[in-house]
């Protein structure tokens, strides 16, 4: 067997991905695909899990697509058998996924970040959509994902250049959540994973999926389905404790579920 694209650790109750194909900056390969959402998917049904982080290396999150692997690929190799239909199996990750990106995230790397929920980056880190340069586009959500987040004018600008941007331009487009040092990055993201790894765990899918319908429907079915999500959210034992909890001014002890 091959040897695994990924690192896969679990610290207390987050679960760590490392993206690990440094000779080729962690290029998205098929098995690196497939290993990287079937351990997503085993932190999202593990129970002791809530929240995920995402990384890479320093010198590179991930640098797009495997280009030697695409490079003979024919459209009816692509179309019938559609490899980048693997990555589909995030959308269906109901925990929270923190991506801690330094160094590149080019192509399907940038657009591997851009799915996760929270994004924080170094200093050092590099986004772009180089698709264009290699005679194709963005595959996985890229030319979506910048166009509704943060706008037409940079997605054109990215996806037509293929220029690379930096991390305090990504923030400054809303692109990434928080910008911190490179050494600080994995704990800076490690942390936010426990702090919401430490709340109701249904009222964090519950709010996930609300600020996910943001991106989905027109605004009214959105603020409906807030309204019925945070309506659920009072059929959790974890509002009973969180409520209760601040008026006896003590700690909340959250469960499961
Ligand atoms: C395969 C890659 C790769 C990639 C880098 N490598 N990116 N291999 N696919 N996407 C390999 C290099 O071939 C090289 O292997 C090693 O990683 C180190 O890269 P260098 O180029 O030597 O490093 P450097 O000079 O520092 O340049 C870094 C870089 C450059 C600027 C990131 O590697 C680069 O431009 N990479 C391609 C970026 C890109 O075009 N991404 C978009 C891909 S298309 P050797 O064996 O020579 O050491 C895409 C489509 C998305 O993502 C569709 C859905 C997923």
């Amino acid at each position: 067997a091959d040897e695994t694209t990924i690192l896969v650790e679990r610290r207390g109750n987050i679960g760590l991905i490392t993206l690990n194909r440094p000779k080729a900056l962690n290029a998205l390969n098929r098995q690196l695909a497939a290993e990287t959402v079937a351990s997503l998917r085993d932190f999202d049904a593990d129970e002791r899990i809530g929240a995920i982080v995402l990384t890479g290396s320093p010198r590179a999150f991930a640098a797009g697509a495997d280009i030697e692997e695409m490079a003979t690929v024919r459209f009816t190799d692509f179309y019938m058998d559609d490899f980048l239909a693997a990555w589909d199996g995030l959308r269906g990750v109901s925990k929270p996924i923190v991506a801690a990106v330094a160094g590149y995230a080019l192509g399907g790397g940038c657009e591997l970040a851009l799915m996760c929920d929270i994004v924080i980056a170094s200093e050092d880190a590099q986004f772009g959509q180089p698709e264009i340069k290699l005679g194709i586009l963005p595959g996985i959500g890229g030319s979506q994902r910048i166009a509704r987040s943060a706008g037409k004018a940079l997605a054109m600008d990215l996806v037509l250049t293929g220029r690379n941007m930096d991390a305090r331009e990504a923030k400054a487009a809303g692109l990434v959540s928080r910008v911190v040092p490179a050494d600080q990055l994995l704990h800076e993201a490690i942390e936010t994973a426990h702090v919401i790894a430490g709340y109701n765990a249904p009222s964090v899918k519950m709010a996930k999926e609300a600020v996910n319908r943001a991106f989905e429907t027109p605004l009214a079915e959105g603020l409906r389905a807030e309204r019925l999500l945070f309506q659920a959210a009072f059929a959790t034992e974890g509002q009973k404790e969180g409520m209760e909890a601040f008026v006896a001014k003590r700690a909340p002890v959250f469960r499961g579920r």
